[in-house]
C-alpha cells in the first residue's frame, strides 16, 4: 500500500481540531499501523493523524534508536505535568526547520492503545516533548506558533516556495499532451 501522504504547512487542513475516536476497531488499528508506517519511512519520531488529514485523536510516536518501541496513543489527554524543558523542534510538516521550543519535561498521559484497553503513562525529556508536540496537532496547532510571528512567516514563505518548486517539477516531468488544432 502506498504511503500516506502528509500535509505540509502551511496547509489549513494541518488547522482542523481532532474529534475523539469512538470505537478502536480494526480501522483504526490499520490506520495506526499506516500512520506507524509513514513515520519510519518518513523518517520522524511522531505522528498525529492530522498530519495524515485524519481528524481524529490518534498519534504514533517511537523515540527509540532501533525504532523498535511504536506507542500509539487514541484520545490522549495530559493528566499532570512537572517541569519545564527547552529542546530544538522539528516536525514532519515543517521540513527543514527546527526551533527551540519550551515544554513540560515530565508528563503523565491518559490514553488508549491500539488494542483498545486503556492505560496511563509517565513520559519525561524526548518522549514527553514528542507527545506534546503530536497532542498540539490534534488540536491544529504547530510548534511555529510558539516562534515569533516573524519566524513563523518567514518559514511559511521558504516553504510556500519549496511547495511551488516541487508542483512545477511535477508540471515539467508529464508527458506533453497532444494538441488539438
Ligand atoms: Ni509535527
Amino acid at each position: 500500500m502506498a504511503l500516506l501522504e502528509i500535509l505540509e504547512f502551511p496547509d489549513p487542513r494541518l488547522r482542523t481540531t481532532a474529534k475523539p475516536v469512538k470505537n478502536v476497531d480494526g480501522k483504526i488499528a490499520d490506520l495506526a499501523d499506516q500512520m506507524q508506517e509513514a513515520m519510519y519511512a518518513a523518517p520522524g519520531i511522531g505522528l498525529a493523524a492530522t498530519q495524515v488529514n485524519v481528524h481524529l485523536e490518534l498519534i504514533v510516536v517511537d523515540v527509540s534508536e532501533d525504532k523498535d518501541s511504536p506507542i500509539v496513543l487514541i484520545n490522549p489527554s495530559i493528566i499532570s505535568t512537572e517541569g519545564e524543558f527547552e529542546s530544538s523542534e522539528g516536525c514532519l510538516s515543517v521540513p527543514g526547520f527546527f526551533e527551540p521550543v519550551n515544554r513540560a519535561e515530565i508528563i503523565s498521559v491518559e490514553a488508549i492503545n491500539r488494542a483498545g484497553d486503556p492505560f496511563t503513562m509517565e513520559a519525561s525529556g524526548l518522549l514527553a516533548v514528542c507527545i506534546q508536540h503530536e497532542m498540539d496537532h490534534l488540536k491544529g496547532k504547530l510548534f511555529v506558533d510558539y516562534l515569533s510571528s516573524t519566524k513563523r512567516q518567514m518559514i511559511r514563505k521558504k516553504l510556500l516556495k519549496q511547495q511551488k518548486q516541487r508542483l512545477s517539477l511535477i508540471h515539467i516531468s508529464e508527458p506533453t499532451r497532444p494538441r488539438l488544432i
